[in-house]
């Protein structure tokens, strides 16, 4: 696969891996499988977990001799360590070689590893440029408490983690795109370092085979947590009725995206409106199934943003009408995920323009 390099700067795209914090498996696949092989940011990495639950995600070719470690290659996990195929090296959570077949574990024999955290049972690994250690956390996750679990689906497209994000602050694309009606901005766009928050209203029909299902009054408050993570909280005012959207973006190798949607209601006590056969069903079973029935039309709406993600071209000066709002507070707001890469001797590398061209189309 080609990997997006810096080009001109009325064509130049981003650069295809912004820092930040990218979703990998939920520890439920982790947990499933016991070992994961994936490419991320161009690279081939693992995600193992090993008996006490610890989540280790690493390059995946072993210091020894560089054998693949992965699964399809004959990597595996035998008792909480991570077996290499080749030489039957053992590595702990930690990357750390502790036992080889044959002679004493060499110390120097350590898996690069990276930072991971875990977010409603979400796992996510930072990426940092030169591999420079993470400056910021994922805040504390939301209240999990009467709320259903999470129903996560991915798809894949060529795309850009930074044309994903931006559609949380497009009102105009809602509109268009996904037909919501009434759509409207609360509050103007906020930043704080690496949050940014978005806050609008709107309505809209929900319709399954042509048959009106809901009429939907919707207040959503978007938090852009980097570039690879956004949640949106979104509260239905005549049911009344709580969601949460968690929207992952995950480059693969530089023209590949991973999007995941994960989806979540909140338990429904005592709806001020009737929903068919809502009513009928215990409080414990309702969010799960709304969840499952919400779930699709969320889904649909990506594949609508899908068709135009594939196709589109990053435009570093666009040229925006008075209903676009504030792309460009976002694209200031995203020139922090590209920091210059560092020369050999930790200086200021040349060769990272995008920042600086993106600041300065705000001026255009
Ligand atoms: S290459 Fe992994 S143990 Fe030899
Ligand atoms: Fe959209």
């Amino acid at each position: 696969m080609s990997i997006r390099r810096t080009e001109p700067a009325d064509t130049a795209s981003p650069p295809p891996f912004p820092e930040g914090w990218y979703f990998l498996a939920s520890r439920r696949a982790v947990e499933k499988a016991k070992l994961i092989g994936k490419t991320w940011m161009g690279e081939s990495i693992i995600i193992w977990c090993d008996d006490d639950g610890r989540i280790c995600v690493a390059e995946s070719h072993c210091p020894h001799l560089g054998a693949d470690l992965g699964p399809e290659a004959g990597g595996r996990v035998c008792d909480g360590r991570l077996v290499c195929p080749f030489h039957g090296f053992e590595y702990d959570a930690g990357g750390q070689c502790v036992a080889t077949p044959f002679a004493p574990a060499p110390k120097a024999a350590r898996l690069r590893v990276f930072e991971t955290t875990e977010y409603v049972g979400l796992i996510f690994a930072w990426w940092g440029i030169d591999g420079r250690a993470s400056p910021w956390s994922l805040p504390a996750a939301p209240d999990q408490a009467g709320w259903s679990k999470l129903d996560i689906w991915t798809t894949r497209f060529p795309g850009h983690p930074q044309e994903t994000a931006e559609n949380a602050v497009d009102l105009a694309h809602f509109r268009y795109v996904h037909g919501y009606d009434s759509v409207a901005r609360v509050e103007p766009v906020v930043t704080d370092g690496y949050r940014l928050e978005s806050r609008f209203d709107f309505a809209t029909n929900r319709t399954v085979a042509g048959i009106k299902l809901l009429s939907l009054d919707l207040a959503a408050r978007t938090h852009v947590l980097g570039l690879g993570c956004s949640y949106v909280e979104v509260q239905e005012r005549s049911i009344p009725l709580d969601m949460r959207v968690w929207i992952l973006a995950t480059p693969v190798d530089g023209t590949l995206i991973d999007l995941t949607v994960a989806m979540q209601v909140q338990d429904v006590r005592n709806p001020k409106r009737r929903i068919a056969g809502l009513g009928f069903l215990p409080v414990r079973l309702r969010a799960p199934i709304l969840n499952k029935f919400l779930a699709p039309l969320q889904h649909r709406d990506v594949r609508q943003d899908v068709t135009v993600w594939t196709r589109k071209q990053f435009r570093p000066r666009p040229r925006l009408s008075r209903a676009d709002g504030e792309i460009m507070t976002y694209r200031t707001y995203c020139a922090q995920f590209y920091p210059e890469p560092r020369s050999v001797d930790g200086h200021h590398a040349a060769g990272n323009e995008f920042p600086r061209q993106a600041l300065e189309s705000q001026k255009q």
